[in-house]
């Protein structure tokens, strides 16, 4: 069976997304699986690049890969691929819809406003939220463009800055806490890992992509808080319409979770946090790509 991974893109997270598909590759070639390294360098040359695949197997991330597109143009050429569909893509790409919807399914969430440009931003909407608040681009990945801003000043120039790579900002009450993440697979909630960026400070992307840059390790809370956790990041995964797998990430403070986002093509470098706690159920590497393409065939 053909396997197209397809990675590269033009988000702002093309260098994840390259790191994913390539330790995708090294991986594949198992069980009658056939690896073919598809890079896309542009929007259109995906019409091209998958033609002879039986599966594409999504290695993208943000934009124009994980937000829908690419997968309603493989809805098109009914081509199967990995992952959540068009729609469920398209809604956990906007932080903004995700929230909103949450919210109507009782999802402790971060208050928050959006914004189209830096002039709308006013002191008494940034107050309401107190400082510090988070800045990030309403449809961004590995917190590119993500900051923590203690004045009106900073949050200015981190609108200015969210918008060079979105058309939207967020702006959102900081939750000082564990910061935390649930891989969901199959309908199941694998093993909770806390994150620990180790220069201090909060999940940036430097502390996500190198080697030593944060500690990831299994936690298990005590019993009801453990299960509270599952229980959201569940809700989470059906309410926003998931399939097969995503990532649900958290924060807890003083024992309350609170839902930051979810993330529909989870990180699949070598040091992401979907195989690591995959890891925990004895689920190796290649077990969980084989999971993903088995349950996305289904
Ligand atoms: N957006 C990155 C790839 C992640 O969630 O793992
Ligand atoms: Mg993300």
């Amino acid at each position: 069976m053909k396997i197209g991974v397809i990675m590269g893109g033009i988000s702002s997270e093309r260098e994840v997304s390259l790191s994913s598909g390539r330790e995708i590759l090294n991986h594949i070639n198992f069980n009658g699986y056939e690896g073919v390294e598809i890079i896309l360098d542009t929007k259109t040359d995906i019409f091209e690049k998958v033609k002879g695949i039986d599966f594409a197997l999504l290695a993208l991330h943000g934009k124009y890969g994980e937000d829908g597109t690419v997968q309603s143009i493989l809805d098109s050429l009914e081509i199967p691929y990995s992952g959540c569909g068009m729609l469920s893509s398209a809604l956990c790409m906007d932080k903004d819809l995700t929230k909103t919807v949450l919210r109507n399914h009782g999802v402790r969430t971060a208050e928050w406003f959006v914004v189209k440009n830096a002039a709308e931003v006013t002191k008494e909407m940034v107050e309401a939220l107190k400082y510090p608040v988070v800045v990030k681009p309403n449809r961004g990945g590995s917190s590119v463009a993500t900051f923590i801003c203690k004045s009106f000043d900073e949050v200015v120039e981190g609108v200015k800055e969210g918008l060079k790579v979105d058309s939207e900002v967020m702006v959102e009450e900081f939750i000082k806490g564990d910061e935390i993440t649930v891989p969901i697979l199959d309908g199941e909630a694998l093993p909770t890992l806390i994150i620990k960026p180790v220069k201090g400070g909060f999940f940036d992307y430097q502390s996500k992509y190198e080697d030593g840059g944060a500690e990831e390790v299994i936690i298990e809370y005590e019993e009801a808080l453990q299960s509270e956790i599952n229980d959201l990041a569940l809700t989470t995964f059906s309410a926003l319409k998931c399939d097969v797998y995503a990532r649900v990430d958290f924060i807890v403070r003083d024992g309350v979770p609170y839902l930051l986002e979810i993330n529909t093509l989870p990180g699949m470098t070598r040091t992401s946090l979907f195989p690591k706690s995959a890891k925990g159920i004895g689920l190796s590497y290649q077990g969980l790509l084989d999971r993903i393409i088995q349950s996305s065939l289904k």
